[in-house]
């Protein structure tokens, strides 16, 4: 397993040349490189370094650290361009131009796909990219996400799940499949420890890298002034996941993808254990359209569900947050009552290697989404805040923007009862729970077995580890027709 690069490299920091003025404040054992000085004088950021006086030397080189590593020209450009959110052009917005679940709207079949598909997993040239940054505020969960139990007979965690799947893929296809696997500061060490203190969870832990996405400061939204978490440091958060580009770069795992022969990576977001992660049928389509990026899509519930809205602006694909669709577009309706913005975008991506190399060499591909929220943080004086509402604007980049930049980038539908169940709210919501979630994978496989004729009773719960059978095919060969089941049951090898 490649290890992730740790927080504030000290030799880097301490090797420039001193501040002379402020060193003079500040003693000699503190000494603030003259550059970074000069950038937070720029960028009028100075007052980050008030609190140093009182720091102890650890403490002092943890907060030189954060600051180094701030890109303090890009927070310049983002403070100085305001926070006004900018109402999107949504007169442009058509619906997308989709392969539809049945195979429809592309000149090839869907086994033509999946042959395609299940060339490309058999050459090893796939790879996973499994995005669990986040902190899951909305689900009331203390740990990763991806610890969370979903399996609705096993008590499986998220992570399991897909460790699961990606095992029985390589053993399908006759390779391993390197997982590529983000987490966050708020995550990473537990995620870390889990994996290691259960053996990996089956996987090869040479063909499995966890890394740390990049942060960003969090700034007052009234003066644009970064805050500050503590006199030691910066209020930082995760930088989204369009920060994943630049971290498998940053981490060195674009070079080991290429080294072993990936071309195509397979991207998903821990929250959905029915994530189809490496469907070859999928896989197919985003090949025979020589697409650079390919986004997997179901049809909307209904007109406000909180997914992104996939869209058509010119020949650009294009997704619009579930918040930035005014609600009179998201409730258009067409002739036969359909939604006229059907396809909702389940985080289910396709990226070819060398575009997400390209387009690391443009800086600014990916803008910048402010988000307004509550960021507890210290003033002045020292005092700890914890502001009652949204104060702080924090700055993220979804990896979904790299869509209008694709060529042929392509949408392919899948029916929401195979590929979607997000796992997003506490206990006791209306929508998107564990509970809920834990339903769909049931149903999922009870409909499996009630097609090859065998009987699940009411209310009860049945779940298929992928290890014992990945698809309805498979399934058929291990089971016999005449069973029934009267109580839960997991299916495992
Ligand atoms: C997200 C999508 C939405 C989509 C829905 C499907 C965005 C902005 N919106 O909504 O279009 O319909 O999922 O479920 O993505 N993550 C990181 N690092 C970060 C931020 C997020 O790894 O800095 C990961 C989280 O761990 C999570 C996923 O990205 O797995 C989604 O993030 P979240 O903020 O929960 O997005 P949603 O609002 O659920």
């Amino acid at each position: 397993m490649i290890g992730a690069i740790g927080i504030g490299d000290i030799s880097r920091v301490i090797s420039h040349s001193p501040d002379k003025k402020l060193n003079e404040r500040i003693g000699f054992m503190k000494s603030i490189p003259a550059s970074l000085a000069q950038s937070l004088r720029v960028s009028g950021q100075s007052h980050l370094l008030s609190f140093l006086d009182s720091l102890n030397p650890v403490d002092y080189q943890r907060l030189v650290g954060q600051l180094m590593s701030v890109d303090w020209p890009l927070i310049r450009n983002l403070v100085s361009t305001g926070f006004t959110v900018v109402e999107e052009g949504e007169e442009d917005f058509e619906p997308p131009v989709a392969v539809r679940a049945n195979g429809e709207g592309v000149a090839w079949s869907i086994s033509d796909a999946e042959d395609a598909g299940v060339t490309a997993l058999r050459a090893g040239a796939v790879a996973a990219v499994v995005v669990a940054g986040g902190q899951g505020t909305r689900l009331g969960f203390e740990h990763p996400k991806g610890m969370l139990p979903i399996g609705p007979v096993s008590n499986r965690t998220l992570f399991q799940i897909i460790a699961d799947r990606l095992k029985a893929t390589g053993l399908r296809y006759g390779v391993k499949i390197p997982l590529y696997l983000m987490t966050s500061d708020a995550t990473h060490q537990e995620t870390v420890s889990y994996f290691s203190s259960n053996n990996y969870l089956g996987l090869d832990p040479s063909e499995l890298v966890i890394f740390k996405q990049g942060t960003m400061p969090a700034v007052d939204i009234s003066t644009g002034l970064c805050l500050m978490a503590a006199p030691n440091s910066l209020a930082l958060s995760p930088d989204g996941h369009g920060g994943t580009l630049a971290a498998l770069q940053k981490n060195g795992c674009l070079d080991d993808a290429e080294s072993r022969g990936v071309k195509h990576l397979a991207y998903i977001q821990v929250d959905n254990p029915l994530a189809q992660l490496c469907d070859p049928v999928f896989l197919g389509h985003h090949l025979l359209s020589g697409s650079e990026m390919t986004t997997q899509v179901v049809k909307k519930r209904y007109p406000l569900e909180k997914v992104g809205n996939v869209v058509r602006v010119g020949e650009k694909v294009r997704i619009v947050e579930y918040s930035d669709l005014p609600e009179h577009s998201a409730k258009q309706t067409n002739e036969d009552g359909e939604l006229r913005f059907w396809a909702g975008n389940i985080a289910v991506h396709l990226i070819e290697l060398p575009f997400l190399r390209r387009s690391l060499t443009q800086a600014d591909l990916l803008p910048f989404h402010r988000a307004f929220k509550q960021v507890p943080y210290v003033d002045r004086s020292g005092q700890r805040i914890n502001p009652s509402e949204p104060n702080a604007v924090k700055f993220e980049r979804f990896i979904f923007d790299l869509l209008p930049h694709a060529k042929n980038a392509l949408v392919v539908e899948a029916d929401p009862a195979f590929a979607f169940a997000p796992v997003k709210n506490a206990a006791g919501s209306e929508t998107d729970t564990a509970e809920l979630a834990k339903d769909a994978c049931s149903n999922l496989h009870k409909g499996w077995l009630e097609r090859l004729g065998i009987t699940v009773a009411e209310g009860v719960r049945v779940e298929i580890n992928p290890l014992f059978a990945l698809d309805m095919s498979e399934l058929a060969t291990k089971v016999s027709r005449d069973q029934e089941f009267l109580e839960d049951h997991y299916f495992c090898s």
